[in-house]
């Protein structure tokens, strides 16, 4: 497919720079809004890593997603600040609502809920991200309204 082309396109493009796995996914991200399967062992056979250290790059860093992402994105703060302060519960409520955990997509394709590792939002915690807007201070009835918005 033109998706796997470009995909090539993009792996040799970066593969010469020390480091180049980062990069790559970021690249390939930016431009298809995912990090496709059939990526990781491209990237593998190009930088001579194995298929499994190529994915664990890819799980480790929580911003690469490895489906296009919804409509609407909401990252929940995950961290250690923004638990104390009642974000599971938080969370949990998000799921509900939504009818999905955690990295996944609604079935309309309209909203997908990610975790996210600290907003630097801590002073107001819980916090969450709305398509990159911030919001802190959360509690039941916020986090009720940014599913809402995030449905729309
Ligand atoms: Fe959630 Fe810092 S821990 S914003």
């Amino acid at each position: 497919t033109w998706e796997t082309a470009r995909g090539a396109e993009i792996i040799a493009e970066h593969s010469k720079m020390e480091g180049a796995t980062l990069p790559i996914m970021h690249a390939l991200q930016e431009t298809f809004g995912h990090v496709p399967e059939e990526a990781i062992p491209m990237i593998a056979s190009a930088l001579n890593l194995s298929r499994a250290e190529v994915y664990g790059v890819f799980t480790f860093y929580h911003d690469f997603r490895a489906k296009p992402a919804g409509r609407h994105v909401l990252k929940l703060c995950r961290a250690e600040a923004c638990q104390a302060a009642g974000g599971d519960a938080l969370a949990a409520r998000a799921e509900a609502k939504l009818g999905i955990s955690i990295g996944n997509t609604t079935a309309d394709e309209r909203v997908t809920l990610e975790p996210i590792y600290c907003l630097g939002l801590c002073a107001t915690a819980p916090s969450a991200m709305l398509d990159g807007r911030l919001v802190g201070r959360l509690d039941e009835a916020r986090i009720d309204a940014l599913v809402s918005e995030a449905q729309r």
